[in-house]
Formats: structure tokens, sequence, C-alpha cells
């Protein structure tokens, strides 16, 4: 499965098998998210059979099961677009991890910072984690918002990689599929702001991925 293939076939999961991520993918996953690290400058961490962070009541009412394994997206606090960096940089682990078998959803709100082992250096925070595991299903596609409320450009006369890029913002996962973002035209280049609100500047980091990936081409 190439990363296309991926993005099309992700979907939130939130009830994992019991059964741990082998060695080798852990490897793998360590490796990718070491490079992401030295790349951005951000410190995500790969937390496995960690039972706490998920045993709270609202991850139970989220209806997760068998979270114990997840990401940790970790930042310093004076970043420059720390969120929109946690999102981009997730998004490309997420998928990657999609290629292997694996299976995430990303978690902002259901699950417990204190109960995490997440550990943080002076002037870090936890922007928000990404459980990860073989799901017992591979999710649903979600609902997107109509394309004329999340495009500004005339998508009949716009170019395959426009279109392309477009396709693949729409299969972005958004907290509470929430879409606020909007991708314009301009010239040859896209470009994709948000709306603002909260976390849309972590969906915004996560949306310019999957664009990148389906276009070929980096928004502004
Ligand atoms: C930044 C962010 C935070 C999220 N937080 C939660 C959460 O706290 N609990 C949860 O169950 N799902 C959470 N989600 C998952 C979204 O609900 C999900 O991505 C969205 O409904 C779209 O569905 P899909 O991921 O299957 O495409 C979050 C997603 C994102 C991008």
């Amino acid at each position: 499965m190439d990363i296309l293939e991926a993005l099309n076939e992700r979907h939130s999961v939130r009830q994992f098998k019991d059964i741990p991520i082998e060695a080798e993918k852990v490897e793998k996953l360590n490796g990718l998210i070491a490079a992401a690290n030295e790349e951005s400058g951000l410190n995500f961490q790969l937390i496995t059979n960690e039972p706490q962070a998920f045993d709270v009541f609202l991850a139970h009412y989220g209806k997760f099961k068998n979270a114990v394994n997840y990401i940790a997206l970790v930042g310093d606090k004076n970043i420059a677009d720390l969120d929109e960096k946690c999102g981009y940089y997730g998004e490309k682990i997420v998928l990657e991890a999609q290629t292997m078998g694996l299976n995430t959803c990303w978690v902002a709100g259901t699950y417990s910072k204190k109960k995490s082992g997440i550990s943080l250096n002076a002037g870090e925070k936890i922007v928000c984690v990404i459980a990860i595991g073989y799901g017992e299903n591979q999710g649903v596609e979600h609902k997107s918002k109509p394309t004329e409320k999340l495009v500004k450009a005339d998508l009949n006369a716009a170019p395959d990689w426009f279109k392309a890029g477009v396709d693949a913002a729409l299969k972005a996962p958004t907290a509470l599929n929430q879409q606020k973002f909007v991708i314009t035209l301009e010239g040859d280049e896209a470009k994709i702001t948000t709306k603002g609100g909260a976390m849309t500047k972590l969906d915004l980091g996560i949306v310019k991925y999957n664009f990148e990936v389906g276009s070929g081409r980096v928004p502004l």
C-alpha cells in the first residue's frame, strides 16, 4: 500500500485488538518519529503498552477499547505554529502507520494527560495524542461538507493536481469532523486557510499534508 492508498483507506478506529505492535514495527515507527522530530524540532514520543491514559470515563464514553499504544505529539510552547506543525507531522506518521497495517485515531479530548506516561522537558506541552494499534475494524468514511463550502475555485476549470489535492484534503481527519478550512486556487498555487476556532490549527496541518500527498504540491 502506498501513501495515497493509505490516505484513502484511513478512517478513525477507536477499538483495538488486544495484541501488541510487533517489535520491528515499533522500531520502524520510532524511526519515523525520530526523523519527524529531527526535521521539525518537535518531541513526538511513541508510548506502548500503557493502559492508563485511556482508562478514564471520557475514553470509555468515546468508545475506546484496548487503546494502550499512542503517539504523544509534544513540542516546545515557543515553536512558531506548534499546532499546525503537530498536525502536519502527525498525519505523515498516521499515513505511514496505515501502510504498515496499523489503525489510528487522533485524540485531543478523550484521554488523560495526567495518567499518561508522557515525559515533558521544561517549556514543552502535549498538543494531543494519536491512538495506534490493530483495529477491530477499519472505521468508516466520514461525511464531508459540500465541496462548495470548502473550496473557493471553479473546479471544472481547475488543474488536475488541484482537484486531486482537494479530494485528498476532504478525506483528512479534523476534530469533531469540523472541516473548518478553505482551499483556494491563486494563480498556479493552492492556499489553505482556517476559519479559526478550537483545534483548527492542528486540523490545518493535517489537511495541508493530505493536500500535498494528493496533489504532489505544497500548498501555501
Ligand atoms: C485534532 C483532532 C482531535 C480529535 N480528538 C478526538 C477525541 O478527543 N476523541 C475522539 O473520539 N475522536 C477525536 N478525533 C477524531 C475525529 O472525530 C475524526 O477524525 C473525524 O470525525 C473524522 O473521521 P475520520 O477520522 O474517520 O475521517 C480527533 C481528530 C482530530 C483531527
